[in-house]
């Protein structure tokens, strides 16, 4: 399973590739807009230097929400560097953008995906990835990881290579659904990642190794 980050934040991108365990970024306007990053170039300079710290994908979104403008700023967007992600809206304009995208070699990550039809059609387009927005549906009410059971089932039924990025994770027990689930891909926060990394006995029974080790030494 591909672990990808859900940020804009230069220090906690840092932060988990250092760790060793990151495959890829996501962001989105929200993100982006979070860091204080706006403006054309800013907003280029901000992708660009993301890329230089990950090894992996990261997925760039596209403002425009007809197929001419999502194609000209994707086009630029994948210009910036071979790991870009051309993000793009689960919309009919979208939808055809995949397409035109995915027929170009440039990849996709098909976003704002809530149905299990959506997620066909982003499949039937060509998407390299698509986002089901679990925290999102959670939020409502509605079951986020059966989403995912329903498009990984699907997907498995012909064989579609797109990858199911696991999207609006928000805790760790989500990444562990996801990977039982069999997503391909999840991304959320630093903290979720981080939060995988905890568990009380391994507290306890490290400082139990270590006074011990000490006492020993003592003797
Ligand atoms: O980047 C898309 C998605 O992961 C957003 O998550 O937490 O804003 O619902 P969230």
């Amino acid at each position: 399973m591909k672990f990808f980050i859900d940020t804009a934040n230069l220090d906690q991108i840092r932060e988990a590739q250092d760790l060793g365990v990151l495959d890829g970024v996501t962001t989105n306007p929200s993100l982006m807009a979070k860091e204080g990053i706006s403006g054309e170039d800013n907003i280029i300079s901000h992708y660009k230097a993301i890329c230089e710290i990950v090894d992996g994908d990261v997925s760039a979104e596209v403002i425009s929400t007809d197929f001419d403008g999502m194609v000209q700023e994707g086009e630029k967007l994948a210009a910036l560097d071979d790991k870009i992600v051309v993000k793009v809206p689960m919309i009919k304009e979208g939808v055809k953008a995949i397409k035109y995208f995915s027929q170009k070699g440039i990849k996709t990550n098909c976003t704002l995906v809530f149905s299990a039809g959506q997620a066909l059609l982003a499949a039937k387009a060509g998407a390299t990835y698509v986002s089901p927005f679990i925290g999102r549906l959670d939020d409502i009410s509605t079951d986020g990881l059966g989403l995912i059971e329903d498009i990984r089932l699907i997907y498995d039924n012909y064989g579609y290579d797109t990858e199911i990025l696991a999207a609006s994770v928000r805790h760790s027990t989500h990444i562990l659904e996801c990977a039982k689930i069999g997503a391909d891909v999840m991304t959320g926060p630093l903290s979720a990642i981080l939060a995988l990394l905890k568990h009380p006995l391994t507290d306890i029974g490290l400082e139990k190794f270590l006074a011990d080790h000490k006492n020993a030494s003592a003797k």
